[in-house]
C-alpha cells in the first residue's frame, strides 16, 4: 500500500470575521500569501528580520546552517531568553504591566507585573547559583501549575541551566527514568499540588525516585499544600530558604544561540522516553513569532492556555512565547471540573479572558458535561479560540465556535509537536479561512509535504506521510545523548527530511488535514484509513461524546475494526444505538468501514496529556492483556473497567 485513504467529507468554510480581520496583525489572505512566499524563498532573510525584534548581546553572523539531520540557527549570536521575556519589557518602561495572573484551585489568586516577575526570577537565579547550580547543569522541574514553576523555568533559562520539566501527574518511576537519562543534579519540586481538592504528593514521589538517582545532589522544595513531608539533611532545601537573602538583581549572561535551553521527554508508544532537546536562539525567535501572529497577540490581551507546563504547549505557549510578547498570561492550577463543571467558564468571565487555547479532548469533555454549564457565564470577552493536541472532529469544532466563541471568534487549529518546538500549521486568524477539522496552511518558513511510501509526493486528497522538508528555527536539535536514535527516528524514513510520524492529506485548496499517527492507521478491506476520520464520523452522532477505533487481527479480513465509544451523559447504550452507529459509518464512509464490534465504555484510556492510548485498546481488542508501559496512562482504573466489560 502506498498511501492512506482519506474518507473525510467535511466541506464547510468559515472566513475570518471581518471585525477581527480589520484589527489583525495580518488581516488578509493576500498579506499571508505574500509573507509566506518571502519566508520560503529567502528563509534566512525572513528569520533575520524576526530575530531583530528581540534583544541580542551579539548579533548572529550566520542565520542558519543545515547539515541534515543537524540544524543550527543564529550562529555567532548571543542572547538570553529570560532577558527577552522580562528585562526587555521592564527596560522599555512596561514593568508595571501585568505578566502573570495566577488562580489556584482553592480559589486564591496572585498577580505579578513584569517588574515583579523579573525580581522573582532574579532571586531564584541567584539562589540557584548560590546553591551550586551551574550553567549547563540539568535541572528537573517537577511541580504543579503554580507561578513558581514558570519562575523556575525562566531562572534556569536565565543562568543557562538546562531545564527538564516533568509533568506533575507522573509517578516516581517516570521521574526516575527522566532524571537518570538527563543526568540531572537538581530537582525543583513542591510538597504537593492541588488536584480536585486533593493533594498530589510530589515531594514523596521525588524521595522515591531519588533512591535510585545518586546523581541528584539537591532538591529545592516549595511549600504549597502544607502536607507532611520529610526533608533529607544535606540534600533537601526549602524554597524560601534558597530565596532568603537572595538579591532581586541579576545580570542576565549572554548565552550562545545554540546553548541548550531545555530537554522535554516525550513518551513514544513503546520504548524509553525520548529527551527532545531545544536550544536558545532558534526556539526563542520561533516561539515569539508564532505567538505574535497565530494568537494575534497584544499586551492588553488576557491569554489563557489550559495546558500544563509539563507539556511543550506549556513551554512555548504559556511561558516563553506569551511573555516574550509582553502579554497578560492567566495560569490556573487545578482541574476543569472543580468545584463544578463550569470552572473554566467562570474563570473566563471573571478574568475577562480574550484568548483561550485548549485541547480537543477537553472540548469533548465540556460537550459531555452539558451546555448549561457554559451558558450561565458571560464569555463575551473572548476574541480568539485555539486548539492543539489531536485532530479536532468537525462536530466539536462547531460546538466550540458556537457555544464558547459565540460564533464570533476565529478558531486556530494548531498542528505541531514537542519536536517542532512551536506551531507549524494553523490558520492565521485574520487572514486564512478555517475549515472545521483542518489545521489549514503552514506557518511562515514551514514547508510540509505529504509523501507516499516510496518518497514520491502524494496527489491532492491522497493521504500519505507528513514530512517537513526544510529546517526551521525551533526544530529539535537531537535526542539528548542519542544522535543515532534522533537520526533513525526522524530522518531515516525519508532521507534528509523530517518525518513527523503523522499521516495527512492536502485538499484542492492546499489545506492540510492531519489524520493522526501513522502507527494508528488501520487496514480494512485493502484500504488504509486514518483512525481519526472514522472516529470523527462516530462522534458526529448526537449520542456520542468520544470514540476510538482500532483494528484487531481477523482471519478472514486481515483486520477487523473495533470501536470504543463513550456516550454523552444524556445517552444510554442500547442495541439500537449500536446499529445506528454502524449505519452511520456505512452511510458516511462506506460499508467496508463498518466496525465489527462497537463497545460502549465509561471512559477511554488516555495519556496524561489527553491523547487516547490506542496501543492499549488494540491489545484489549485482540483479547490480550495490555503489556508494556502503562506509566503514562492517566487513570489506570479505566483499563480495568474496559477489561471487565469484555464479553
Ligand atoms: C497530534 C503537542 C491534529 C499529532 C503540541 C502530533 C495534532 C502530536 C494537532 C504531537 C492538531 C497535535 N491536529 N493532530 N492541531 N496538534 N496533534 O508532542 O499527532 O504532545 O504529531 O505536541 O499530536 O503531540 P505533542
Amino acid at each position: 500500500m502506498s498511501s492512506i485513504k482519506s474518507v473525510s467529507t467535511e466541506s464547510r468554510v468559515f472566513e475570518p470575521p471581518a471585525e477581527f480581520a480589520a484589527k489583525a496583525k495580518i488581516g488578509s489572505r493576500e498579506a499571508y500569501d505574500k509573507l509566506y512566499a518571502q519566508s520560503i524563498e529567502d528563509p534566512d532573510a525572513f528569520w533575520a528580520e524576526r530575530a531583530e525584534e528581540l534583544h541580542w548581546f551579539t548579533k548572529p553572523t550566520t542565520i542558519s546552517q543545515w547539515d541534515p539531520p543537524f540544524a543550527k540557527w543564529f550562529l555567532g549570536g548571543t542572547t538570553n531568553l529570560a532577558y527577552n521575556c522580562l528585562d526587555r519589557h521592564v527596560l522599555a518602561g512596561n514593568g508595571d504591566r501585568t505578566a502573570l495572573i495566577f488562580e489556584g484551585e482553592p480559589g486564591d489568586t496572585r498577580t505579578l507585573t513584569y517588574a515583579e516577575l523579573l525580581a522573582e526570577v532574579c532571586k531564584l537565579s541567584n539562589g540557584l547559583l548560590d546553591s551550586g547550580v551551574k550553567k549547563g547543569d540539568r535541572v528537573i522541574i517537577y511541580m504543579g501549575m503554580v507561578p513558581e514553576a514558570a519562575i523556575a523555568m525562566l531562572a534556569c533559562a536565565r543562568i543557562g541551566a538546562i531545564h527538564s520539566v516533568i509533568f506533575g501527574g507522573f509517578a516516581a518511576e517516570a521521574v526516575r527514568d527522566r532524571v537518570l537519562d538527563a543526568g540531572a543534579t537538581t530537582i525543583l519540586t513542591q510538597d504537593g499540588a492541588w488536584r480536585r481538592g486533593k493533594v498530589v504528593p510530589l515531594k514523596a514521589q521525588v524521595d522515591q525516585a531519588c533512591e535510585s538517582c545518586p546523581g541528584v545532589v539537591r532538591t529545592i522544595v516549595l511549600r504549597r499544600t502544607n502536607n507532611d513531608i520529610t526533608m533529607k539533611e544535606g540534600r533537601d532545601l526549602e524554597w524560601a530558604a534558597v530565596l532568603d537573602g537572595a538579591s532581586a538583581e541579576h545580570e542576565a549572561p549572554a548565552l550562545d544561540a545554540e546553548h541548550p535551553l531545555f530537554i522535554l521527554y516525550t513518551s513514544g508508544t513503546t520504548g524509553k522516553p525520548k529527551g527532545v532537546l531545544h536550544t536558545t536562539g532558534g526556539y526563542m525567535v520561533y516561539a515569539h513569532t508564532t505567538t505574535k501572529y497565530v494568537f494575534d497577540m497584544r499586551p492588553d490581551d488576557v491569554y489563557w492556555c489550559t495546558a500544563d507546563v509539563g507539556w511543550v504547549t506549556g513551554h512555548s505557549y504559556i511561558v516563553y512565547g506569551p511573555l516574550a510578547n509582553g502579554t497578560q498570561v492567566l495560569m490556573y492550577e487545578g482541574a476543569p471540573n472543580h468545584p463544578g463543571p463550569d470552572r473554566f467558564w467562570e474563570m473566563i468571565a471573571k478574568h475577562k479572558v480574550t484568548i483561550f487555547y485548549t485541547a480537543p479532548t477537553a472540548i469533548r469533555a465540556f460537550i459531555k458535561w452539558g451546555d448549561e454549564h457554559v451558558t450561565k457565564h458571560d464569555l463575551s470577552s473572548l476574541r480568539l479560540l485555539g486548539t492543539v493536541g489531536e485532530p479536532i472532529n468537525p462536530e466539536a469544532w462547531i460546538w466550540y465556535r458556537d457555544m464558547i466563541g459565540g460564533g464570533r471568534c476565529p478558531i486556530v487549529d494548531t498542528w505541531w509537536q514537542t519536536e517542532t518546538g512551536g506551531i507549524m500549521m494553523t490558520p492565521i486568524p485574520g487572514a486564512v479561512a478555517a475549515k472545521p477539522g483542518s489545521c489549514t496552511l503552514p506557518f511562515f518558513g514551514i514547508s510540509p509535504k505529504v509523501l507516499r511510501d516510496d518518497g514520491t509526493e502524494a496527489d491532492t486528497n491522497e493521504g500519505g506521510y507528513l514530512v517537513i522538508d526544510k529546517p526551521w528555527p525551533a526544530m529539535m536539535r537531537t535526542i539528548w545523548g542519542d544522535d543515532q536514535r534522533f537520526k533513525e527516528t526522524y530522518f531515516s524514513r525519508f532521507e534528509g527530511k523530517y518525518f513527523t510520524g503523522d499521516g495527512a492529506r492536502y485538499d484542492e485548496d492546499g489545506y492540510f488535514w492531519v489524520m493522526g499517527r501513522v502507527d494508528d492507521v488501520v487496514n480494512v478491506a485493502g484500504h488504509r484509513l486514518g483512525t481519526a476520520e472514522l472516529e470523527s464520523c462516530l462522534v458526529a452522532h448526537e449520542a456520542v461524546a468520544e470514540a476510538a477505533v482500532v483494528a484487531r487481527p481477523d482471519e478472514l479480513k486481515g483486520q477487523a475494526l473495533v470501536a470504543f465509544v463513550t456516550l454523552k451523559s444524556s445517552a444510554k447504550p442500547s442495541p439500537e444505538l449500536n446499529a445506528a452507529l454502524s449505519e452511520q459509518v456505512a452511510r458516511e464512509i462506506g460499508k467496508f468501514a463498518r466496525p465489527d464490534s462497537i463497545r460502549f465504555a465509561d471512559a477511554l484510556p488516555k495519556t496524561r496529556s489527553g491523547k487516547i492510548m490506542r496501543r492499549l485498546l488494540r491489545e484489549l481488542a485482540a483479547g490480550q492483556t495490555p503489556t508494556g508501559d502503562v506509566t503514562t496512562l492517566e487513570d489506570i482504573s479505566v483499563l480495568a473497567s474496559l477489561r471487565s466489560d469484555e464479553s
